[in-house]
């Protein structure tokens, strides 16, 4: 089809442009009395954190002597502490996305404050006290992060074989969050007569480097900044190259700055790399996942009745990143949804869909697996689901109080991703799901995602 991925399609020309607050969206709230006031430094989780089920309950690891309890509040707050929000916009925000509903401003900022101050004395921040942390330490600032990602071979392999499909001898290509300028250079040497690349943290200094010891820093030409300042005006590319891919596609709220730079900088016909990125969702049975999850609560363990702390644990739990076999699945995987990057809002980041399953086995339902393909080039796809090779997304699992499923048996699931916001501010998705078994009277279920 013409307008398949990597073709050279006219954009859509009607697709509404995205708002951007001139003045630093989403930052000041207005205030009132009842506001809290406190001023602290945007807090920055170590780029090496991660969430472990230790028996019932979750652990936050990486950082070396980092073993610290956590409950899903604080895992709603970790998942925010991105570089970009104090206290008081940590507390705004989530607050915003439902959480403590009745609280004060200034109750939810308490409460953000004694989570994170134990968070700090763990371990769990990158950078000390009042200061920022030097953009050397934050998240894609920090090396670690882009080799964790470029030794993904899997994601690596197939953007430089989509970026050598794509790319024609004397284009422009802008790479939008070059991060170690690895695509940037892997254009340059496609032929590209110029590639704008782009990126916000301190990194972009490392990436001109590895430009120059490539031997192609005279076509890269790196921009540090905020994408959707970049590259100056008058700039028109033929090719937009981007890895704006988090869990689920969708987690790292990166797609409205990709956007603003294709709204802005592309000519008609130019490419993206990726241009489509489809999710995709089946029903779970994997009795490993079982016996490390909420279902312990079931099991009567030392003679207790422990189940008011099941209910407790659904009201929000976190969505689980784990590698699982394709013979877990007890139904083949159905489209939930479908991003076209030539076109994608913001908004559309935001939607619902209804799957229909029929159990192809008998089973036990322990949750739902999701994860996503993306379509970087006409011939090359990068796929992250259960029987593709791994890649460091892995699968994204929203787990489900088990219960029985029998061969034949009708699942209805109804998700909702609740995505970024329209200033992109939003640090993550947040997901409703909506599960009913045999035409039962649907659970509804809640996560954020990690
Ligand atoms: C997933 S990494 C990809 C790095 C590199 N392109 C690669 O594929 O190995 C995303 C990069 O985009 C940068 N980034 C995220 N949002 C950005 C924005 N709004 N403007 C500029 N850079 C951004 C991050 O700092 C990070 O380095």
């Amino acid at each position: 089809m013409s307008d398949g991925p990597g073709a050279r399609a006219p954009r859509r020309v009607e697709a509404p442009p995205l708002s951007h607050d001139a003045a630093g969206g989403g930052g000041t709230p207005a205030r009132s009395g009842s506001e809290p006031s406190a001023v602290s430094a945007p807090l920055h989780r170590h780029p090496s954190l991660g969430l472990a089920f230790a028996g019932s309950q979750l652990r936050v690891v990486g950082p070396p002597g980092l073993g610290l309890l956590v409950d899903a509040d604080t895992v709603a707050i970790l998942a925010l502490c991105d570089g970009t929000r104090d206290l008081a916009a940590l507390a705004r925000d989530l607050q915003a996305a439902g959480r403590w509903p009745g609280l004060s401003p200034v109750g939810a900022q308490e409460l953000v404050r004694t989570a994170t101050a134990r968070l700090e004395a763990a371990g769990a921040f990158v950078g000390e006290g009042p200061e920022e942390p030097p953009p050397s330490t934050r998240g894609y600032g920090h090396p670690a992060i882009h080799r964790h990602m470029l030794r993904d071979q899997a994601r690596t392999d197939a953007f430089k074989r989509a970026i050598e499909a794509v790319v024609r001898p004397g284009d422009v290509v802008i790479d939008v969050g070059t991060g170690s300028g690895a695509l940037a250079v892997f254009a340059a040497r496609a032929g590209a007569a110029r590639v704008h690349a782009v990126e916000r943290t301190g990194l972009a200094a490392i990436a001109r480097e590895v430009a120059a010891a490539s031997g192609v820093a005279d076509r890269v030409v790196v921009h540090e900044g905020e994408a959707r300042d970049l590259p100056p005006a008058g700039v028109q590319a033929d090719v937009l190259v981007s890895e704006w891919l988090g869990h689920m596609a969708v987690t790292e709220a990166m797609l409205p700055a990709v956007a603003a730079v294709r709204d802005r900088c592309l000519s008609p016909d130019a490419a993206l790399i990726p241009a489509r990125v489809t999710l995709w969702a089946a029903p779970l049975d994997d009795a490993a996942f079982r016996a490390d999850g909420p279902a312990y609560w079931l099991t009567r363990p030392y003679g207790l009745e422990l189940t008011p702390l099941l209910a407790r644990e659904l009201e929000r739990q976190a969505t689980r990143v784990e590698r699982l076999s394709p013979a877990s699945l007890l139904a083949p995987a159905a489209l939930l949804y479908t991003i076209d990057v030539q076109h994608a809002d913001v908004a559309e980041l935001t939607f619902t869909t209804t799957l229909t399953f029929v159990a192809e086995r008998d089973g036990t339902l322990d949750g739902l697996a999701g994860w996503f393909v993306a379509e970087l080039a006409p011939d090359v796809l990068l796929d992250t689901g259960p029987h593709a090779p791994e890649t460091h997304w892995r699968q994204t699992l929203f787990p489900l109080p088990p219960r029985p499923l029998a061969r034949g048996a009708r699942l209805e699931v109804t998700v909702e991703c609740l995505g970024p916001s329209p200033d992109g501010r939003w640090g993550g998705p947040s997901w409703r799901l909506r599960v009913s078994v045999g035409g039962g009277a649907p659970e509804v279920f809640e996560y954020a995602t990690w």
